[in-house]
């Protein structure tokens, strides 16, 4: 079997022409050597570009209108994040709690609310109807001075995200990448492992999406259950430093008790590999750039990059997938390309898009702007 990532350009640019006359199904499957090729399962059809919460560069994180412009700007693939709340239903929102840097509080979900102000709480603490009332639109964040606002937008639940996709994207094209949130530090600050993996897979089942769905985490314990629970899903191991961080003695919480210097090395990298190829992962989904790294470009001083060539080569090896995280930068783009990677995920679809056409990787359309501006007044409640 031949990895994806070793299939060449060649064979993209031929699968993406006999996409353009396959259509509408819009599915193409390599030959039987391909192994699901750029993006999702058998649909190898489009270098897979991630747009990283719906495209943070460019709208306002892990909102219908982020996900509405990740579909305009032609991202391969929709990345976005899962929390449950205390009543128990999956909503899209990144953090374990509220934070006035993203969120105003407009009032509270009924009289006399002891909860309220909701603001500074945690997602786990807060009922749907509570997190509901909270407009998670209006602020644009530090660090990302292009991000379009849509004040008056509130928190998702991933049922009205596939609702919206069924209205945006009905051939089911666009692919998604879904994380559970879960705290492997804390216990009490998010909840446990099987609740989100039973409530992310009843929500994948029931969109009729999930051959386009992957599912990912840095907690493994939840990549373990999923695949426990359905092994066709396919899976995604997250890691960066802090995560793969161990003690002689203690494995990372992260890891559903795996202990990386366990594995055959000689280097972290592919210890990692190995790793996430234990627990049957698709992909590993490492950091581009080490946390520590005080450098931000590997053209420039103190750059420290995680991802290394030698993880690359050995999750290749394994059949193992890399997509790597956040890249927003095309040296870093470049670096990662050099080492033959299967997708990047980015705040700048649109930017890493750009660049892929230059390479003639094919890349997937854009959506129309009306028919999805139309879609998103509809699923906003404007309509
Ligand atoms: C917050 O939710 C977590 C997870 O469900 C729970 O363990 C914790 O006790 C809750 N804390 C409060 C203050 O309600
Ligand atoms: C979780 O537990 C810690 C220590 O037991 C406590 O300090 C913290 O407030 C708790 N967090 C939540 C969200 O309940």
């Amino acid at each position: 079997m031949i990895p994806p990532s070793a299939v060449s350009v060649f064979a993209f640019v031929a699968a993406h022409a006999r996409a353009l006359f396959a259509l509408p199904a819009q599915e193409v499957v390599l030959g039987a050597s391909g192994s699901g090729g750029a993006a999702g399962h058998g649909r190898a059809l489009f270098f897979d570009i991630q747009a990283h919460r719906g495209g943070r560069g460019n709208t306002v994180e892990n909102t219908l209108p982020g996900f509405a412009w990740g579909l305009i700007n032609g991202a391969t693939t929709l990345e976005l994040d899962n929390g449950i709340t205390k009543d128990g239903v999956v909503v899209v929102w990144h953090d374990e709690n509220i934070t006035p840097q993203k969120c105003i509080d407009t009032g509270p979900a009924f009289p006399d609310d002891p909860d309220y102000p909701y603001v500074g709480k945690f997602v786990a603490n807060l009922t749907l109807a509570q997190l509901k009332t909270l407009d998670c639109g209006s602020k644009r964040q530090l660090g990302y001075p292009h991000q379009l606002t849509f004040p008056h937008t509130p928190i998702s639940t991933l049922k009205e995200l596939f609702s919206f996709l069924e209205c945006a994207d009905p051939q089911h094209r666009v692919l998604l990448n879904i994380e559970s949130k879960v705290d492997a530090n804390w216990d009490n600050r998010t909840r446990d492992p099987l609740t989100f993996v039973e409530k992310q897979y009843e929500a994948f089942k029931d969109s009729g999406r999930m051959d386009a769905i992957t599912y990912q985490s840095f907690d493994w314990r939840t990549l373990v259950a999923m695949k426990s629970l359905d092994p066709t899903v396919m899976t995604s191991a997250l890691i960066d430093d802090e995560t793969a961080a161990e003690t002689e003695t203690e494995p990372s919480p992260w890891l559903a008790g795996l202990k990386l210097s366990s594995f055959p090395g000689p280097t972290l990298g592919e210890q990692i590999a190995q790793a996430a190829h234990s627990i049957r992962a698709d992909i590993i989904s490492p950091a581009a750039t080490a946390l520590r790294s005080r450098g931000v470009d590997p053209e420039g001083e103190a750059y420290e990059g995680f991802v290394t060539r030698e993880m690359v080569e050995e999750a290749r090896r394994l059949g193992v997938r890399v997509k790597p995280w956040t890249v927003n930068r095309l040296n870093v783009v470049e670096r990662m390309m050099n080492w033959k990677v299967d997708g990047i995920i980015t705040d700048y679809p649109d930017v890493v898009r750009r660049w892929a056409s230059q390479q003639n990787l094919p890349v997937a359309p854009r959506y129309p702007k009306q028919r999805v501006f139309s879609c998103l007044d509809r699923y906003m409640g404007r309509r």
